[in-house]
């Protein structure tokens, strides 16, 4: 800032002084240690609701919380609620929801209670763009306590941007995908969106066997 610009901004808060606003203190934000997450899942579903730390809150509907088996030993990370999803509060619901159920039930056998799905960020972002780097920085400890207390023995992430929020690696998805990986006490496995498989048919084949993959691994 310039000496010029100083002036300007000094008289500004002389002209706020003179209207009676005070002078107050940063205010004290908690530091990382001291936010501890609920264990509970419910419990832990009552703070998200209440969550206002991104702009994404102030655009929902409903948050987006996840759901399934507490249990499970797969969980399925896609990237933010759609307009359906915002609608009735569970996530993969939609057209790119009943390709994923399909894809649970037909190739691996199980049912889509058996797992558990989440996503990247809980609240839809506006016309569904990518969520944000501090978007999903804001909301990834809900993500990351989710996956301690479910504790699956795999992570699928569904798309580039699960992968990439998941391991702050760029690497594209069509590079990675089907590749089994560690994350933390994870094993993970990227493969496509069902979104890009709606768009891109031809994909399928893949996702196919990178199913067939995530279904020998567990
Ligand atoms: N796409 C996602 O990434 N997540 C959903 O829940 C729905 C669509």
């Amino acid at each position: 800032m310039n000496n010029l610009e100083k002036l300007k901004q000094l008289k500004n808060l002389y002209l706020l002084k003179s209207l009676g606003f005070q002078y107050e203190d940063m205010p004290k934000i908690a530091k990382k240690r001291e936010f501890a997450l609920e264990n509970d899942l419910d419990k832990l579903k009552q703070s998200v609701m209440k969550c206002s730390l991104c702009e994404l809150s102030k655009y929902r509907k409903n948050i987006v919380f996840g759901e399934g088996n507490r249990d499970a030993k797969i969980m399925f990370i896609g990237e933010g609620p759609g307009a359906v999803e915002d609608e009735i509060g569970k996530p993969f619901v939609g057209r790119a929801g009943q390709l994923l159920t399909d894809m649970i039930h037909n190739v691996l056998g199980i049912k889509r209670e058996e797992v558990y799905i989440a996503n990247i960020v809980k609240c839809r972002p506006p016309n569904n763009r990518v969520p944000t780097e501090s978007e999903a920085e804001c909301c990834m400890p809900y993500l990351l306590k989710q996956m301690e207390i479910v504790n699956p023995t795999l992570v699928v992430a569904l798309g580039a941007t699960a992968y990439r929020y998941l391991t702050h690696d760029k690497t594209p998805i069509s590079q990675v995908r089907g590749e089994i990986l560690k994350l933390k006490d994870y094993t993970l496995i990227p493969t496509y969106h069902p979104s890009f498989l709606l768009r891109n048919p031809s994909a399928k084949k893949e996702a196919y066997l990178d199913l067939l993959k995530i279904k020998r691994f567990l």
